[in-house]
């Protein structure tokens, strides 16, 4: 599956935007949690885009103008640790392996990054996304200052390289599309794994874990995002994550969970009831959710701008609401007046890729931007009724989301994740 030819691709391609500049991009740090362990370790999505490496303690170093170099900094091989922590590269397998012009130890960074940085008229790199990182930064570029007597110059603009690569992340290629649908299939039979192990007296944490499980069992490395796993008026809470309630007869259970393959997310939110079976309730407002959802599933093709699923989710909610007897008054007028976000208080999606929410701007030029192929999102319509005097009882807090993976193709779009979505599919499912 690894294919070093993409990653060197995509530095060429980040080298020919560069002009006579130099780019550096950096891994992320290991985190510690707590005394002398350390959170599950996660590359940088920026750095991994460029390189396919994942070790920790790297920067890519990417030279552009007339002798174009791709640089890779790594951790040196060492027995010890390797008997300790497991397989190291090195520079010289990694150069070989991944692809790069040259490769040097980690600790040769402060010693060589000056000179690679002499006479580049612009420097790229993530402007202050750690302050640490800024001063050293900082730090290579006086060590070059130092040198203007030599007849050396500093490069005189500092650019923030995220802004390139969130404009080529943003595309997705045919390899990126291929994880990303293993991603959504195997968070796909998550899904029905805890539909089918969800009934009343069991609780949330034990759904959880039917999900962690199928992601593991799939040949994912980890969830995409912390999984929410939230029954009844928990729902409401929209990043609830505590997921430590009894599920109860009569009640929705909301899962919005999905892993993360090849480095890529998937992202999927599927609502049903705890003992299979809708409510005459539950389903008005679940049907309402899902069609607004189709509304906007239709709205994702090339030609539409990128809000275009969001004001069609909006439409249909509002209308919805009206129907339900949550809003009173015209729809255009609640629309206007954002009268619906009572109860629909996100967007409709965002991008998807590397990251769960993913590079890239939604706006250029101050309008939303057009919708192109191989741009990969969500749609994620919900709506979230809280008790309150002014509203039917029977609503009380029912939280309801549905959210899919989608890829802009030349025609509309690919819908990647395929879990039970319409009542029928979904009762049928709990009931076998
Ligand atoms: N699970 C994060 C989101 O839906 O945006
Ligand atoms: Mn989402
Ligand atoms: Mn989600």
């Amino acid at each position: 599956m690894f294919d070093p030819a993409i990653h060197a691709d995509r530095r060429a391609r980040l080298a020919a935007q560069l002009g006579d500049g130099i780019a550096i991009v950096a891994t992320a740090p290991e985190v510690p949690r707590n005394r002398d362990t350390h959170y599950p370790y996660r590359h940088d999505s920026y750095f991994y885009w460029l390189s396919g490496f994942a070790e920790p303690e790297a920067v890519v170093v990417v030279i552009g103008g007339d002798a174009p170099e791709t640089i890779l900094f790594c951790r040196d091989r060492d027995e010890t640790r390797e008997i300790w922590d497991g397989f190291r590269y090195g520079p010289a397998a990694a150069q070989a392996h991944f692809g790069f012009d040259a490769a040097y130890s980690i600790t040769e960074l402060d010693a060589r990054l000056p000179d690679l940085m002499g006479n580049r008229t612009r420097l790229a790199y993530a402007v202050g996304q750690d302050p640490a990182w800024d001063a050293r930064v900082i730090g290579w570029l006086n060590a070059v200052r130092t040198k203007t007597r030599q007849g050396i110059l500093a490069p005189g603009e500092i650019l923030d390289v995220r802004h390139a690569l969130d404009e080529m992340r943003l595309i997705k290629d045919a390899h990126e599309l291929a994880l990303m649908r293993r991603a959504a299939e195997i968070s796909t039979g998550a899904h029905r794994a805890a539909m089918r192990a969800t009934r009343p007296g069991g609780h949330e944490y034990e759904i959880e874990a039917e999900l962690l499980s199928a992601f593991r069992r799939g040949g994912a490395e980890a969830p995409a995002y912390t999984s929410i796993v939230a029954s009844g008026a928990n729902a409401c809470v929209l990043h609830y994550v505590f997921n430590n309630q009894p599920l109860k007869d009569g009640d929705l259970l909301l899962i919005d969970a999905a892993a993360e393959f090849g480095s890529y997310a998937a992202d999927i939110t599927r609502t049903f009831p705890v003992n299979g079976r809708f409510s005459p309730a539950q389903k008005d407002v679940y049907e309402l959710v899902l069609a607004a959802q189709a509304a906007a599933i239709d709205a994702v093709r090339p030609g539409n701008h990128w809000n275009a699923p969001h004001d069609a989710a909006v439409r249909v909610l509002t209308q919805g609401m009206v129907d339900l007897k949550l809003l009173a008054g015209e729809v255009d007028g609640l629309i206007e007046s954002k009268a619906y976000d009572r109860f629909y208080m996100h967007r409709t999606g965002h991008w998807l890729g590397l990251d769960v929410h993913d590079a890239g701007e939604y706006k250029l030029n101050g309008a939303w931007r057009p919708l192109q192929p191989g741009m990969t999102l969500t749609v994620e319509p919900g709506l979230y009724i809280r008790p309150a005097d002014d509203i039917p009882e029977a609503l009380w807090n029912i939280g309801i989301r549905i959210e899919d993976d989608v890829a802009v193709t030349e025609s509309g779009c690919e819908v990647l994740t395929t879990p039970p979505k319409t009542v029928a599919e979904i009762e049928d499912w709990m009931q076998q």
